[in-house]
């Protein structure tokens, strides 16, 4: 048997490997980034209240429940003034994984790049890869307030091959969160080249201190050319619901659409009316859920400090990573090297991070790995407490 050769470089993640080996040690796990507290328990009940009442049982429409797809339209214009037209210019999806494998495989043709910033969420690489494009890596850089963009870098990384601009903002693994001179920058080039953009937009709500998020799409001139994607797994700690979407132009929508159908076709059918309500919950959900994270934020932050780590700190997203080379000083083997440090780390303190050489093609990421704090206090005060003791 031959499987596709665009799949070969592609394992078993390391979040499923790193799950297995939190579970083999009892480790506690700060790897894969999903909450231990379920979201909010109204819209718990709106789901449950959907499954009795024979809503969405059945397939649902093609492109998402009209419900979802207007709350999804009055989200993006009371948060960020833009405004979508729910039957043309919404789609829901499997979450942002599925909106984001459709909307590369609906633009990108074998022999398109597609710039995205390094380090990247491990699916951009999958599905550039299945679309036959090729990625161009552009890196954000680590210093002492966390990791930046270059932008000459980019710059010199669109070719005339360039078709797509891949953004996450807020940025996983890193917590960057892009400035708006930064977008601008990015919107006039991608304007220019006559560029499209992706951008995925899962953390909007997870953004600390001063900085605020801003979808690109409300730059001059993105709106027509910008699919914007997002999804309730982790705005509102559903991450199981796999509830997601996409906004963009009737023209660019309808291209995922097609893709879409094939793909899943609908999903989530009950969880997406427990999703409309969500949306449209009071701007105080979704200041004490930021403000709930930003303490969790600093715990973190203040706690690998304590243990030796350097720390970049996040202006957003529920991660955190830090340079584990100063451990080196307090006697800690493997510390310029990510992957063999995070596999020895349930054994020798309990706690399990992921490696971010895992979303890096270049070997800047070695000595960097990343902590989930959507956990509850107290495990997160243990896992700190453990990570204490590492050079003990
Ligand atoms: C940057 C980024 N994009 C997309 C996703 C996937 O989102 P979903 O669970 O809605 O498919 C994640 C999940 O961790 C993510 O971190």
């Amino acid at each position: 048997m031959s499987p596709n050769h665009r799949l070969s470089a592609f394992n078993t993640t390391i979040f499923a490997e790193m799950s297995a080996l939190a579970a083999a040690t009892d480790a506690i796990n700060l790897g894969q980034g999903f909450p231990d507290t379920d979201g909010p328990p109204e819209i718990r009940e709106a789901a449950v209240c959907a499954i009795r009442e024979g809503r969405g049982n059945q397939y649902p429409p093609g492109p998402g429940i009209p419900e979802l797809r207007q709350s999804i339209a009055h989200h993006q214009f009371h948060w960020y003034g833009l405004s979508y037209d729910p039957e043309a210019e919404v789609l829901v999806t499997a979450g942002a994984t599925e909106a984001l494998a459709a909307a590369l495989l609906a633009l990108v043709e074998p022999g398109d790049e597609v710039l995205v910033l390094e380090p990247y969420y491990d699916s951009y690489a999958a599905c550039i890869a299945l679309a036959g494009g090729t990625r161009v890596p552009v890196t954000l850089h680590a210093g002492a307030d966390g990791f930046t963009l270059d932008l000459d870098e980019l710059r010199a990384a669109v070719t005339r091959h360039t078709k797509v601009i891949l953004l996450n903002t807020p940025h996983n693994p890193t917590g960057t969160v892009l400035a708006r001179d930064e977008l601008s920058a990015i919107a006039e080039l991608a304007c220019e080249h006559d560029l499209l953009v992706i951008s995925d937009e899962v953390y909007e709500h997870l953004v600390y201190g001063n900085r605020q998020h801003l979808p690109i799409a409300t730059l001059p001139g993105m709106r027509e050319r910008t699919l914007t994607i997002s999804s309730s797994g982790k705005t509102f700690s559903f991450t199981g619901w796999k509830v997601g979407w996409v906004t963009g132009t009737p023209e660019l929508v309808a291209a995922v659409r097609s893709v879409k159908q094939f793909l899943t076709y609908v999903s989530s059918g009950p969880f997406q009316y427990a999703i409309a309500e969500a949306l449209r919950l009071p701007d105080t959900y979704f200041k004490e859920f930021r403000d709930e994270l930003a303490g969790k934020r600093d715990l973190m932050v203040t706690g690998l400090r304590e243990a030796g780590f350097t720390v970049l700190p996040p202006r957003g997203t529920y991660f955190v990573t830090a340079d584990i080379r100063p451990l080196a000083a307090a006697g800690v083997p493997q510390c310029e090297d990510g992957p063999a440090f995070c596999r020895s780390l349930p054994e020798r303190s309990g706690v399990v991070a992921i490696p971010n050489s895992v979303f890096y093609d270049s070997t800047e990421g070695a000595p960097f790995v990343r902590f989930a704090f959507c956990k509850r206090r107290g495990t997160l005060d243990e896992a700190v407490r453990r990570l204490r003791n590492l050079g003990r």
